[in-house]
């Protein structure tokens, strides 16, 4: 199975991390402008700035086509989570989406599967699109385990009742994560197709209908390549979506 049936529009997505301050707004603006001009690429833009950036974002950019997104959220609506933001707030906040699971927050806050699959259902519930990242550590693919790895977290993080337009699933194998390095199209293929039809066997249409976005190193000068491969709909970019210019040179890949 490579080649999906179903049409898929892709989605271009920039992960900010911790970074951006107000001098960062206008990197954003050139994005949102870029991209709705009448001959942009027929491709969803997304920004998930810093929470301290999304509502002022939300403002300047509201009457472009600029998607915006959370990078993380807490499972309950409001409460007693000191330093915590709920799906509900990135909502009211002007997000449409936001990231769960990002290997950043795995090893750096010690989420588990079962975690980021609550969130994927807290993001549901205040209706955000959930963008679960999934993928393998270094020594993982070492050993052989890649898909074996992919199928759990799959299995763990995505919740019962997923849909096309509620999940988006983002492979991100952690070694290429800010390193310069990626898989080769063959391997990033392989992982695609295993998750395709993870998701098929699971969610049956709305599986085959499912963004699946590829993330790790994508630049301008890979993009091209990697977008290009089957059952691969689009990116998940970090360090190259915090300049409006090299963010464009991926979303162009779709020209
Ligand atoms: P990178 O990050 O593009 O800087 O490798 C991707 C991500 O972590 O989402």
């Amino acid at each position: 199975m490579t080649d999906n049936p179903v049409q898929i529009r892709p989605l271009v997505a920039g992960n900010w991390k911790m970074n951006g301050l107000k001098t960062a707004f206008s990197e954003a603006i050139a994005v949102a402008e870029a991209i709705s001009k009448p001959d942009a690429a027929p491709a969803d833009v997304m920004i998930c700035p810093p929470a301290t950036m999304l509502m002022v974002l939300t403002e300047v950019t509201h009457d472009h086509k600029l998607l915006l997104g959370g990078q993380d959220c807490h499972t309950a609506e409001s409460g007693a989570h000191t330093g915590d933001v709920s799906p509900e707030m990135l909502k009211d906040a002007g997000a449409t989406a936001v990231i769960v699971g990002h290997s950043e927050r795995r090893s750096d806050h010690g989420e588990l599967d079962r975690h980021v699959r609550a969130k994927a259902e807290a993001a549901r519930r205040a209706g955000l699109t959930a963008i679960i990242c999934i993928g393998e550590t270094a020594g993982e693919r070492g050993v052989g385990m890649t898909l074996d790895v992919i199928k759990r977290q799959l299995s763990g993080s995505v919740p019962d009742g997923a849909t096309a337009a509620n999940t988006v699933i983002a492979y991100e194998p952690v070694w290429a994560i800010g390193t310069g390095l990626t898989p080769t199209p063959d391997d990033v293929a392989e992982v695609h197709t295993e998750i395709r039809k993870t998701l098929v066997d699971r969610f049956q249409a709305e599986g085959q209908a499912m963004r699946i976005l590829y993330g790790g190193s994508v630049k301008p000068d890979n993009a091209k390549t990697l977008l290009a491969i089957a059952n691969v709909n689009g990116a998940l970019v970090g360090g190259a979506s915090l300049k409006a210019s090299d963010f464009l040179g991926i979303v162009a890949a779709y020209s």
